[in-house]
C-alpha cells in the first residue's frame, strides 16, 4: 500500500496528532474540520507537537552537561563537545517546519479526491461519525482506504452501505500518538483481508518521535485491547475514590510506584479526555451487560458538569492556564 497523500478529519486532540504523525512520514496531509478557526487550532497543534520535539532535541546536550556538572563540578571543552556531538539534535528546526508545511488545512471534502488513505477523528459519535464517512465515500477516490480512529464504535454498522464498505476499518491510535506507538487494528464484516494486512504493514513502515509503530490486529469488539483492559480499571480507582480508600493523587501514586504503570488512572483518564473514557464505558456496558462495565457515578458527574481532563482544565485534577 503506497500512502502518497493522506487526509484526516477532525483537528482535535487526536486528528492533528495523526496529521503531525503522517507528514512526520514524509506524508503529505490534508485536514478537515468543521470551520477554520478549529482548522487553525489544529494546525497550531501540529505546529507546537514538532516544536516540543526540536525543543526536547535541542535540550539533551545542554541538559547532559548541566547534569554532569553538578555530579564532577567540572568539564573540559573536549568533553563538552563530544556531548555536543553526541547529543546533537537529530530533528532540525528546519526539518520541523518541513513537517509543518505538509499539513493542509481545509473546511472542504473537495480536498480529499486524491488521498491513499484517510484517518476519522471525529467526536465519538455514531451520527456523527457515520455523516463524515457518508460525505467522504462520496469524494474518496475508488482506492482509498478509509480508517476510523473510534475508540469503541462498531466499525460494521459505521460502514454499512458505503460505497467503500470493503476499504473501511478501525486504526486506533493512542493519546499522544508520537510517543505511543501502538495501533490498534480492526476490521468489519465487509473489510477486504488485503486491506487490513496492507493497512498494518503501512503502520508498521511508520515511526513516531520515539519509536517504530506497533500495529496490532484485534478482532472487530467493543473497545477492542487495551480500552476494555482500562475501563475498569478506572472505574475500580473511582470506587475507590469515592469510599474514602486514598485519594486520587495517592491512586495514581499506588499504581506507579507499586503496579509500575507509567501514569495512574486518573491522570490517565484526564489525558484521554473523561467524555471519551465515558464513551468507552458506555459502550462496553451497554455491548456486554457486565456490572463491570457499568460507568462510574464519579466520572458521569464531572463529564456533565464540562470537566473533562486536561483538554478543559479540569478533570480529576486542575490544569491552570490549559
Ligand atoms: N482522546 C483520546 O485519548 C483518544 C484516543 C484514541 C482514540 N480516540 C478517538 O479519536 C476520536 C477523536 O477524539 P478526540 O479526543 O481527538 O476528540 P476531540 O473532541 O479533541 O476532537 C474531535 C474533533 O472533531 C471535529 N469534528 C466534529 N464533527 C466534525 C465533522 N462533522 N467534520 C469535521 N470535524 C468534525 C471537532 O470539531 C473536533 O475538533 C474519537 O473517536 C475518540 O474515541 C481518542
Amino acid at each position: 500500500m503506497r500512502v502518497a497523500k493522506a487526509g484526516v478529519v477532525g483537528a482535535g486532540t487526536m486528528g492533528a496528532a495523526i496529521a503531525e504523525l503522517l507528514a512526520f512520514n514524509g506524508i503529505d496531509v490534508v485536514l478537515k474540520d468543521v470551520d477554520g478557526p478549529t482548522v487553525e487550532k489544529g494546525l497550531a497543534r501540529v505546529r507546537s507537537v514538532v516544536d516540543d520535539l526540536v525543543r526536547f532535541q535541542e535540550g539533551r546536550a545542554p541538559k547532559e552537561t548541566e547534569r554532569i556538572l553538578e555530579l564532577t563540578g567540572e568539564l573540559s571543552d573536549a568533553q563538552r563537545a563530544r556531548i555536543a556531538q553526541k547529543l546533537a539534535p537529530k530533528f532540525s528546526r528546519a526539518r520541523a517546519d518541513e513537517v509543518v508545511a505538509r499539513v493542509h488545512g481545509t473546511t472542504d471534502y473537495a480536498a480529499f479526491r486524491e488521498v491513499d488513505l484517510v484517518v476519522e477523528a471525529v467526536f465519538e459519535r455514531i451520527d456523527v461519525k457515520r455523516g463524515v464517512l457518508e460525505a467522504l465515500d462520496g469524494v474518496l477516490p475508488d482506492y482509498a482506504v478509509l480508517a476510523s480512529n473510534t475508540s469503541s464504535l462498531s466499525i460494521s454498522r459505521l460502514a454499512r452501505g458505503l460505497r467503500h464498505v470493503r476499504e473501511t476499518l478501525v486504526v486506533h491510535f493512542f493519546n499522544p500518538p508520537y510517543t505511543l506507538p501502538l495501533v490498534e487494528v480492526a476490521g468489519g464484516v465487509d473489510t477486504r483481508e488485503d486491506v487490513i494486512s496492507d493497512t498494518i504493514d503501512f503502520l508498521g513502515g511508520l515511526k513516531n518521535h520515539r519509536y517504530p509503530l506497533v500495529p496490532i490486529r484485534v478482532k472487530e469488539s467493543p473497545a477492542f485491547v487495551v480500552n476494555r483492559l482500562l475501563a475498569p480499571v478506572l472505574s475500580e480507582a473511582c470506587a475507590a475514590l469515592d469510599s474514602g480508600l486514598a485519594s486520587s493523587r495517592d491512586i495514581d501514586a499506588a499504581m506507579k510506584a507499586g503496579a509500575g504503570m507509567p501514569m495512574g488512572p486518573f491522570e490517565l483518564a484526564d489525558l484521554v479526555g473523561l467524555d471519551v473514557s465515558l464513551e468507552v464505558a458506555e459502550t462496553l456496558f451497554r455491548e456486554f451487560g457486565d456490572p463491570k462495565y457499568r460507568p462510574p457515578f464519579l466520572l458521569r458527574r464531572l463529564v456533565d458538569s464540562g470537566h473533562l481532563g486536561r483538554k478543559t482544565g479540569q478533570g480529576f485534577y486542575e490544569y491552570p492556564g490549559a
